[in-house]
């Protein structure tokens, strides 16, 4: 199984759905904020058009996130493009992006995080198309695979074993990733920030996962996850996390 990125520094500080505090999420212009905020990856949440392309937007409609009505699965590209996701009218930083464009854009820059968010339609394609795109470009190791979605991990996992995996782990649902641990290769266990006790942390790095927690957005969080000694947090707020982290490791008071 693949390491979990032992060269980056600890803890990660990873913008989910980009910078998204200061920028439409799941834009472009997100991820490109994350960049210029130093985080070391961004988060994406992935899914399937009418059509079969795969398409960045978190809800499984666009009503909430841009000017449109609908269900994503129930759109073709063509129409998705031509939305908005938060700021003028055509412009193509805060539509609806590709996975492949956001790839293109910021993976030489930060490593990226693809969150497959089939949950409407968990027997779609959207494993094996994503691990497609994922060998076209070549960013297998510029990238991880998310998911609640045990099944998903599996079936990404066949299509392309190289690439590392983060099981993610619902408050509502824990008990999911008790039964499917043992099935799921994943080399990170993603935790729902309330599941995230300092004995957690412990026991599941003690078992060699690397601990990533959502979403942490708040200072005193973030101190004490880093504390911890937590291998990374997703959060909307990427320039607070790291400057966070810069000075607790200036004060040496993160392990590592
Ligand atoms: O990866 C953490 C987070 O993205 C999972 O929750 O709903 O924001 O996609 P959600
Ligand atoms: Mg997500």
């Amino acid at each position: 199984m693949p390491a979990f990125f032992p060269h980056l520094p600890r803890p990660l500080v990873i913008a989910h759905r980009g910078a998204s505090a200061d920028a439409p999420e799941n834009t472009l212009r997100a991820f490109r904020l994350a960049v210029a905020q130093q985080a070391d990856a961004v988060e994406l949440d992935a899914k399937l058009s009418r059509d079969g392309r795969i398409v960045v937007i978190h809800d499984d409609t666009v009503d909430r996130t841009t000017n449109g009505h609908g269900a994503v699965r129930r759109l073709d590209w063509a129409a998705l493009q031509r939305l908005s996701a938060g700021g003028a009218a055509d412009d193509p930083e805060t539509a609806i992006p590709l996975l492949a464009d956001v790839l293109r854009a910021v993976v030489d820059d930060l490593l990226v995080n693809i969150e497959l968010t089939n949950y409407a339609a968990p027997l779609d394609a959207l494993p094996c198309r994503a691990a497609e795109t994922i060998a076209a470009l070549g960013v297998q190791k510029r990238v991880w695979i998310s998911s609640f979605n045990p099944l998903t991990l599996f079936r990404f996992a066949r299509c392309l074993p190289e690439v590392p995996i983060g099981f993610l782990v619902d408050q509502a649902r824990p008990w999911l990733y008790t039964l499917f641990r043992w099935v799921v290769p994943h080399q990170a266990v993603e935790p729902h920030l309330k599941l995230a006790t300092a004995r957690a942390v412990q026991h599941w790095r003690g078992e060699g996962k690397a601990v990533l927690v959502y979403t942490v957005n708040q200072p005193e969080a973030m101190r004490r996850l880093f504390a911890w000694g937590v291998d990374g947090i997703f959060t909307d707020r990427p320039a607070l996390a790291r400057q966070i982290r810069d000075e607790q490791k200036h004060e040496n008071r993160l392990p590592g």
